[in-house]
């Protein structure tokens, strides 16, 4: 069976409200499924987590299942994916157990490419030890982040490397396996930003050679949390501050406090929901697979419509152009128009999408567009063809009215 979008549509309660949703990027609307399994974990008897009570098991039992199923999202196990309230509370805190080891002299390499929340947490972290950051740079013109840029940077001191999985402002796919590759021969781990790529291919953190890879499941139909996965035993020589009574086994002592079981269960939920966009047989992953591969094909279709509908309006000028596959999204301005303008007027016409800077600002400013950014365009599992013209034509109307 092929991508069906318009049977994928009827699932999202918010789309009946007629907004065409370029707004992907930060967050996805959500299918009735997620919503029905967050009520329905909230209204049901619950506890604690643990073995006596039914409520104890319940509990419980949503933690393995939300385990398993972010696993065969990402290619991981289940032992070691960690839920935290966002990627960038689970950066901060990674970074911080990390950090214990790092001291004068050790370096850690970041890129202007990245999302803040893949940035900051690691240049914090290094000052409090007083450990070196090192800067790669991408391509401004293309937006190419090549694996030099960041290889040229590592020592035999370098402790970390953050890169992105895939630019939140740009879709740039840098070669992660090759950076993560490089990494590895010097000695160094790499952290990888999924938060962007997640929502649009098959992922598979082995052979990224990712030793973390970090998501937001409300960016693929989920609830608002993140998660992080990388290997057990990696996470067994980590030792986060945590409670003296709170359990120290892995992954539970990278997770401070109660787990949101009510969003587990609709993070469970949106990864079953995207194993079945295509109907298929196999295994979760094996669906998993198969659903974002045809996911991957309507929106690369959808976005070299809307790529060649943009370039083809004077006066809009199109951010980065990498020759690697890049997500469906497409950063673009309008000569004389400021682009929280051009954001305003789509938003009156019922085109939502936005302007500026998505925090990934060493990225903005690397380009050129400062603090201010630009109009991204996002396109997501439920974009049609012609919501994409919809938003072709209202740009030209722009450009046109203030030529
Ligand atoms: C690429 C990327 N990384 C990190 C983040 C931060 O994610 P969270 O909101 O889960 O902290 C975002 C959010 O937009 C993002 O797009």
């Amino acid at each position: 069976m092929s991508y069906d979008v318009e049977r994928i549509r009827k699932h999202f309660p918010a789309l009946t409200e007629g907004a065409a949703h370029f707004d992907g990027p930060g967050g996805s609307q959500v299918p009735t499924v997620v919503g029905d399994a967050v009520a329905r974990t909230l209204c049901s008897a619950i506890a604690n987590r643990g073995s006596v009570t039914a409520a104890e098991r319940r509990a419980d039992g949503i933690v393995v299942d939300a385990r398993r199923a972010a696993a065969d999202l990402v290619g991981a196990e289940p032992e070691g994916v960690i839920f935290g309230r966002s990627m960038t509370q689970l950066t901060y805190d990674l970074s911080r157990a990390l950090a214990k080891d790092w001291g004068p002299g050790d370096e850690v390499v970041v890129t202007r490419l990245d999302h803040d929340a893949n940035i900051r947490p690691w240049v914090q972290a290094a000052e409090a030890r007083g450990a070196t950051v090192r800067w790669a740079d991408f391509d401004p013109a293309t937006g190419e982040l090549a694996v030099s840029a960041v290889a040229d940077l590592l020592s035999e001191r370098t402790q970390l490397v953050a890169v992105t999985a895939a630019s939140n402002l740009l879709g740039t796919r840098p070669d992660v396996a090759a950076i993560a590759a490089k990494a590895h021969e010097a000695g160094a781990l790499c952290y990888v930003d999924g938060v962007h790529l997640t929502a649009h291919t098959p992922v598979d953190l082995r052979s990224f050679g990712a030793d973390f890879y970090v998501c937001s499941p409300y960016k693929f139909f989920g609830p608002h949390l993140g998660f992080a996965a990388a290997s057990p035993a990696l996470l067994e020589t980590l030792h986060p501050d945590k409670l003296l009574p709170s359990t120290n086994v892995v992954p539970e002592r990278f997770e401070l406090g109660t787990l949101p079981y009510e969003l587990l269960a609709g993070t469970t939920a949106a990864i079953d929901f995207i194993a079945e966009l295509v109907p298929g047989a196999g295994s979760r992953r094996d669906r998993l697979t198969t659903s974002l591969r045809a996911l991957e094909e309507h929106e690369d279709t959808l976005a070299r419509r809307l790529e060649a509908g943009l370039r083809a309006i004077d006066g809009v000028v199109l951010y980065g152009s990498p020759e690697r596959h890049r997500t469906p999204t497409v950063l673009f301005s309008v000569d004389g128009v400021a682009p929280e303008r051009v954001y305003a007027e789509l938003g009156e016409r019922g085109v939502n999408a936005p302007a500026g800077t998505f925090y990934a600002l060493e990225c903005a400013r690397h380009l050129g567009l400062g603090d201010t950014g630009a109009v991204r365009a996002g396109i997501a599992p439920y974009t049609t063809e012609s919501e994409v013209d919809k938003l072709v034509a209202e740009i030209d109307r722009i450009a046109g009215e203030h030529a």
